[in-house]
C-alpha cells in the first residue's frame, strides 16, 4: 500500500511569500456548477448548529485528512491517530478500505468524539476499486465516452461497498511530454477529448444526478489543480511556468469541466505556477476556481503539498499554512500542519477565524452531501461486498472495455488477426506476467487475480494451437533500476541467465512456430507517480530481442505494455504487426488474446503523440506556426523551424490506430460557406468501411482558424463519433458546428469567436483528413 512507502522528506526552510498571479477577468459565461441535490438550507442550518458547538480544535481537526494503513485484520491505527480521532483531531482517512476497516474507524469517530461527527474515507480509486480496468491513457484511447463512464461507475460500485466514500480521481492533467511519468494516469494531450472524459468520469462515480447520498455513489476529486502535467522536462513535481491563453485555452478546459458536471471535490497540485506553488495559489484555489467557475465543494490539498512549500522556498511552516488556507485550501492531505500551526497562525493574525470556519464548513458540507451524517456506515457490510466485489458483470465490463482501448498500430499483410491453429512461440518479459497488467495506482486491484497474456491466450485460443513460451530478456538489466521498482511492489524476478542465452531460447521457439508474438514494453511502476523516464525507448535488451526474432523471418506481431508514449522507430520498420495494449487491467490478457485472435476487431486512437525521438518532445498535434515553417519538399532549406537529425513529424500522430478493416471518407461537404454568429454550420462526410471485417471507426473533426488577433493552433480537435460499420457499409456523419465551437481565449482572456476563415479537416486521425473551408461573418460573436 502506498502510505508504507512515503517518504517523511520535509525539506528546507524558505523565507519570503512570493507574489500570486493577478487576477484575470474571464468572461465565459460559466454555469453554475451542478451541485449535489440537497436541500441547501437545511444543509446550513444543520452545520451552523453542530459548528457553534465545536471548538477552534474540533473544527482544524476537520482540516486535517490523514493515511492510515491496514493489514488483514482491519486498520492499523497508531497511538497519536487513534487518540486524534477520539479528540475530534481527524476530518478523514484515507489508504483504508473493506466494511471492517471503514466501521472500526468510523465507530471511533462516533462514538468516542465529543461531537460524533463522522469520518469521511478517501482512496487513490484511479482506474477501477478491485475490477482494474486499463490505465487512464488506455481508457482514453477507446474515444468511447460510454465506456469511460461505464469504468467509473463500476469503481463507484465496489468503492462503496469496500467502505469509501470519496475517490481521488479524475486525474485530467493535460500532458504533453512522455518523458512524465504520469501521462498514464490521464486523457492524454487534447483539451476537447480531455474534457468529455473529465465529465464522463464525475457522471460515473458521482451518478446522473450526482446524488450522492445513494450508497452506491462516491465523491469524486478532480486532479491535481493545476497544470501538474506541464511539469518541465517531464521530471515530476517540476515547476510549471505558462502564459494565460496558453493556461486557459489548452491546459484548463478539463479541470473546468470537470467542476460545470458538479465534482465534489479538488485536489491542489504540487508544482508552482508561475512563481506560487499551486497550494498557496489564491488566484487559483479562490479567484479562479470558485470566483469565476463557481465551484461550491472543497479543496484537499495532494500529499504533505503545504509542507513542501517550505522547500519550494516560500515560507517556514508557520508561514505556509497560513498561506494555504487563505489560498483557498480546506483539507491538509497527511502533512498535518493545520493542526499544529492554524491556532497559533490565529493568535498572530495571519488567518481570520472566519477563513478556519469556512474551510471547515465546506468540509462538513461534502460530508452532509454524502449523506454521512444520516448514514454514516452508507450500508457496508461483509455481504454487500461479497455481492459486489469482482462480481462477474464486472470482470465482463473490465475485458470489453479493455478491448476497446487496444491501439493497432500496424498490421502488414494482414498479419494479424492470428489463426487459431498452427504453432505460436509466444516470447517476450511481460509475456506470462501478471503483476504488471494491472498497472500503476491500482491500490486495491489484486494482480494475482489478472489475466496474464499467454492465460488470456490459453483460454482464447483453444486447444487448435500449440503456445511456446519463453521470457527472452529481462524487462530491464538495470540492476538499481530493478531494486527501485521492486521496493514499491515491482516484484520483479529477474532471470539470472545471460542475455544472450535467453534471446536464444526465444529465437528456438521461434524457429519451431508459425508466427511469433512478442510482448515488452515496460513495467508497471516505470510509470505513475516519480516514473520520469529521460530515455523512450524500449527499456533493457529489448530491442535486441525483437532484432533476434526478426531474424528468423517468421511474422512478428509486437504487443506493447507500456504506460506513456514509446519511441519505436526500428518497431514500426520491421514488426509485421504492433498492438498497442497498455497496461489493461485485471482481465488484460483475455482482452489481448479476444483482439489478436480476431474475437474484437481493435478501435482505439492514440490519445497522445508518439514522438520518434525523445529530442522532439514535447511534440503534440495542436501546435502552432513559427515564422519559418519547414517544407519537407525542400530539403536544403536551412533557416527553417527544424531539426538536423530528425524531421518534425511524430510516429504516430495523435488520433492514429488501425483496424482489421479499412475506411474510406468522402470529402467533406458544409450546410453553407459562411456561419453566421446565431447559425450552424453542418459538416457531412460519408464514411465506408471497405475493408473484410465489420469495425468501429473514430472519425474525427478538428478546425482551423485561420488568422486570429493571437497566434491558433493548426488545427484543433472539436468533434468525434465513433461509429460501427458492417462490411461493406457506408454511412453519413454529420457533425453540428456553431459559434462556440470557433472560440477561444485572446489576449484579455475573453472568450470569442473571430470573423474570418476557417479550415475544418474530417479523417481518421489528426493527419490524415480531407479538408473543406467557411468563414465566420456577422461581427465578434463576443460574449
Ligand atoms: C498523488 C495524488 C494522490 C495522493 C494520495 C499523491 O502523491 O500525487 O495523486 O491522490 O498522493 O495518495
Amino acid at each position: 500500500m502506498k502510505s508504507t512507502f512515503r517518504a517523511a522528506g520535509l525539506l528546507a526552510l524558505g523565507l519570503l511569500l512570493s507574489p500570486a498571479l493577478p487576477a484575470q477577468k474571464n468572461t465565459r459565461p460559466t454555469p453554475p456548477a451542478t451541485s449535489t441535490p440537497v436541500d441547501e438550507a437545511k444543509m446550513q442550518r444543520f452545520i451552523d448548529d453542530l459548528m457553534r458547538q465545536m471548538t477552534l480544535e474540533e473544527k482544524i481537526g476537520q482540516l486535517n485528512l490523514i493515511t492510515v494503513g491496514f493489514d488483514v485484520t482491519g486498520p492499523v491505527v497508531s497511538k497519536d491517530v487513534d487518540a486524534n480521532i477520539r479528540k475530534g483531531l481527524v476530518g478523514g482517512v484515507f489508504n483504508t478500505y473493506t466494511p471492517v476497516a471503514a466501521r472500526k474507524l468510523q465507530d471511533m469517530a462516533l462514538k468516542e468524539s465529543r461531537l460524533h461527527i463522522p469520518l469521511i474515507f478517501g482512496y487513490d480509486v484511479i482506474h477501477g476499486h478491485r475490477t482494474i480496468f486499463p490505465i487512464p491513457l488506455g481508457l482514453s484511447a477507446t474515444w468511447d465516452m460510454a465506456a469511460v463512464e461505464r469504468s467509473a461507475r463500476v469503481a463507484a460500485e465496489e468503492s462503496a461497498a469496500d467502505g469509501l466514500h470519496w475517490v481521488f480521481s479524475p486525474m485530467v492533467d493535460i500532458a504533453r511530454d512522455p518523458r512524465w511519468g504520469r501521462v498514464m494516469e490521464g486523457g492524454g494531450e487534447d483539451p476537447y477529448l480531455g474534457s468529455q472524459i473529465a465529465r464522463a468520469m464525475v457522471r460515473g462515480y458521482q451518478g446522473p444526478n450526482n446524488d450522492l447520498t445513494k450508497n452506491n455513489t462516491v465523491m469524486a476529486c478532480l486532479k491535481h489543480f493545476a497544470l501538474y502535467g506541464a511539469a518541465e522536462a517531464g521530471r515530476d513535481y517540476n515547476t510549471t511556468d505558462m502564459s494565460l491563453p496558453r493556461m486557459y485555452n489548452e491546459y484548463l478546459p478539463p479541470y473546468k469541466a470537470a467542476i460545470e458536471a458538479g465534482v465534489g471535490s479538488v485536489m491542489s497540485s504540487f508544482n508552482d505556477i508561475n512563481g506560487t506553488p499551486a497550494t498557496g495559489n489564491k488566484w487559483l484555489l479562490t479567484d479562479l476556481l470558485r470566483g469565476q467557475w463557481g465551484f461550491k465543494g472543497f479543496v484537499a490539498t495532494d500529499y504533505t503539498a503545504i509542507n513542501e512549500m517550505v522547500a519550494h522556498g516560500v515560507g517556514n511552516d508557520a508561514q505556509v499554512s497560513a498561506m494555504a488556507l487563505n489560498a483557498g485550501a480546506d483539507q491538509d492531505m497527511v502533512g498535518e500542519i493545520f493542526l499544529k500551526n492554524l491556532a497559533q497562525n490565529l493568535k498572530d493574525g495571519t488567518v481570520k477565524q472566519e477563513t478556519i470556519d469556512l474551510a471547515c464548513r465546506r468540509v462538513l458540507e461534502g460530508k452532509y452531501k454524502l449523506g454521512l451524517f444520516q448514514d454514516p456506515y452508507r450500508g457496508v457490510s461483509d455481504k454487500r461486498a461479497k455481492a459486489t466485489l469482482m462480481k462477474p458483470e464486472f470482470l465482463d465490463d473490465a475485458r470489453a472495455i479493455a478491448r476497446k482501448s487496444f491501439v493497432l498500430l500496424k498490421n502488414e499483410n494482414q498479419t494479424l488477426p492470428l489463426k487459431k491453429t498452427g504453432t505460436i512461440a509466444l516470447v517476450g518479459p511481460l509475456a506470462s506476467r501478471q503483476r504488471d497488467l494491472i498497472g500503476s495506482w491500482s491500490g486495491a486491484g489484486d494482480w494475482k487475480q489478472a489475466v496474464s497474456v499467454e492465460q488470456g491466450m490459453r483460454n482464447v485460443a483453444g486447444s487448435g494451437v500449440k503456445i511456446l513460451t519463453a521470457p527472452g530478456v529481462n524487462i530491464t538489466d538495470d540492476a538499481l533500476l530493478t531494486e527501485r521498482l521492486n521496493a514499491y511492489g515491482g516484484d520483479i524476478v529477474p532471470d539470472k541467465r545471460p542475455a544472450e542465452e535467453m534471446i536464444q531460447e526465444a529465437v528456438r521457439a521461434a524457429q519451431q512456430a508459425d508466427v511469433v508474438v512478442a510482448v515488452v514494453g515496460e513495467s508497471q511502476g516505470m510509470t505513475g507517480e516519480a516514473a520520469s523516464r529521460a530515455d523512450l525507448n524500449l527499456p533493457g535488451q529489448q530491442l535486441e530481442l525483437l532484432k533476434a526474432l526478426k531474424k528468423t523471418g517468421k511474422p512478428l506481431v509486437v504487443v506493447l505494455m507500456n504506460g506513456r508514449p514509446l519511441t519505436l522507430n526500428w518497431e514500426n520498420q520491421h514488426a509485421d504487426a504492433i498492438l498497442e495494449t497498455w497496461f489493461a487491467g485485471t482481465q488484460g490478457g483475455n482482452a489481448i488474446a479476444d483482439v489478436l485472435f480476431g474475437a474484437y476487431n481493435p478501435s482505439g486512437k492514440l490519445t497522445a503523440t508518439f514522438p520518434q525521438s525523445v529530442g522532439q518532445v514535447p511534440l503534440y498535434y495542436n501546435h502552432k506556426t513559427t515564422g519559418r515553417p519547414f517544407d519537407p519538399q525542400d530539403r536544403l532549406a536551412k533557416y527553417k523551424s527544424r531539426y538536423l537529425d530528425v524531421s518534425n513529424e511524430p510516429l504516430f500522430p495523435f488520433g492514429f490506430g488501425l483496424s482489421y478493416t479499412t475506411f474510406s471518407y468522402s470529402k467533406p461537404t458544409l450546410s453553407t460557406p459562411t456561419l453566421s454568429a446565431s447559425g450552424t454550420l453542418d459538416v457531412s462526410v460519408t464514411v465506408k468501411n471497405t475493408g473484410n471485417y465489420d469495425g468501429e471507426e473514430v472519425a474525427q473533426l478538428y478546425l482551423r482558424d485561420v488568422v486570429g488577433s493571437v497566434t491558433r493552433p493548426v488545427r484543433e480537435l472539436k468533434s468525434f463519433q465513433k461509429v460501427l460499420l458492417k462490411k461493406g457499409e457506408s454511412r453519413m456523419l454529420t457533425f453540428r458546428l456553431t459559434p462556440e465551437d470557433l472560440k477561444f481565449y485572446n489576449q484579455n482572456l475573453q472568450w470569442v469567436a473571430e470573423p474570418g476563415d476557417f479550415q475544418v479537416f474530417v479523417g481518421s486521425n489528426s493527419r490524415d483528413t480531407q479538408e473543406a473551408s467557411f468563414r465566420f461573418v456577422e461581427g465578434s460573436a463576443t460574449n
